[in-house]
């Protein structure tokens, strides 16, 4: 069973990724996606979404860092994927999911979905630009308004050579609302011989299960889940889960990154808390004390008198 980190955009940043892929193992995480249009985008923009690219392609705690681009022009895609595996990406991985109205109105993300040939040139020209020993995958959604597509999409993506493909089991249309269709990957799944990762709606060890007997799938790609459950990929494999106490000592580490964006760190830290209040109690206390704070040093004093009290009751 292979566990993978989604790609969030404005969620898994190298912030996140460095602090969830410490917490539970990854077989790999994937980049938050970088728009291509028909541009080479200069190294340092490859670099800004992907510093990892500075260490080997990997994040501290060892975990690849596959690259994800997005776009619909087969050449420029080639070109930076060829570009980022030359700056050391491990891998490569195409997005043809993306929901979001400008993306989509831009001929990108998951509205390519009704152009099957587009998506086989796509994969085909990276696939070609990409050095043989650096694997090219893609990830889907069902389809664009309904499922129907989805099998002729997966045999064009694999056809152009990639490795394996990763599917979120909703069309476009649904957006995020649940469920999600983990039934509907079996079939194509069981078409295709490259690997299929199944993805959407892992909230529990219950769910990957249930998700994987419906989707015929082992290997699994976890989002939001990962983050409200940091520890959820651990638990899949049987680890116990944190308790709230370890999941205290893991957000004063969080907020003690070291950065020179010390906003951002904070607001990426609320927004985590946030959605750990929908898991633990503890959590959503914690978050009506921080979510008016600014500064490091003042949510630093909260995290810290919260542990002194979760250790008082011990
Ligand atoms: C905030 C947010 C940003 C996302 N950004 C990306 C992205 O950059 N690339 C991508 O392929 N999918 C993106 N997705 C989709 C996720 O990778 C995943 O397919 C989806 O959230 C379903 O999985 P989940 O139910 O485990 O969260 C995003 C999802 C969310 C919630």
């Amino acid at each position: 069973m292979r566990l993978v980190l989604a790609p969030m955009e404005g969620l898994t940043d190298p912030l996140m990724r460095d602090m969830l892929t410490r917490t539970a193992h990854y077989d790999w995480c994937v980049s938050e996606f970088i728009r291509v249009t028909h541009l080479l985008l200069p190294a340092h923009v490859i670099y800004r979404y992907c510093p990892e690219l500075h260490t080997d392609g990997k994040t501290a705690a060892g975990t690849p860092l596959h690259v994800q681009f997005l776009g619909n022009d087969p050449i420029a895609l080639a070109d930076n994927a060829a570009l980022a595996a030359s700056l050391g990406a491990p891998a490569i991985d195409l997005n043809f999911g993306c929901p979001a109205k400008t993306v989509n109105r831009h001929r990108g993300g998951a509205v390519l979905l009704n152009e099957t040939e587009l998506i086989h040139q796509i994969v085909a020209e990276v696939r070609r630009a990409v050095p043989p020993d650096i694997p090219v995958s893609a990830k889907m959604r069902l389809g664009y308004e309904d499922d129907l597509p989805a099998l002729d999409n997966a045999l064009a993506i694999e056809a152009a050579g990639a490795s394996w493909l990763t599917i979120h089991a909703r069309t476009k249309t649904d957006g995020y609302t649940p469920p999600a269709y983990w039934e509907k990957i079996a079939p194509v799944s069981a078409a295709l011989r490259i690997p299929v990762i199944a993805n959407g709606e892992i909230w529990t060890v219950a769910d990957a299960q249930r998700c994987q007997q419906q989707s015929g799938c082992e290997d699994l790609m976890l989002g939001r889940g990962a983050v409200t459950s940091p520890d959820l990929a651990d638990c899949i494999r049987g680890k116990p889960a944190l308790d709230w106490d370890a999941l205290l000592a893991l957000q004063l580490a969080f907020i003690h990154t070291p950065t020179d964006n010390e906003t951002g760190l904070i607001s990426r830290y609320k927004q985590w808390l946030g959605m750990l209040s929908q898991r633990s109690e503890a959590a959503a206390q914690l978050w009506q004390q921080v979510k008016r704070l600014r500064q490091r040093q003042e949510v630093h004093a909260i995290l810290q008198q919260a542990r002194d009290t979760a250790k008082l009751y011990r």
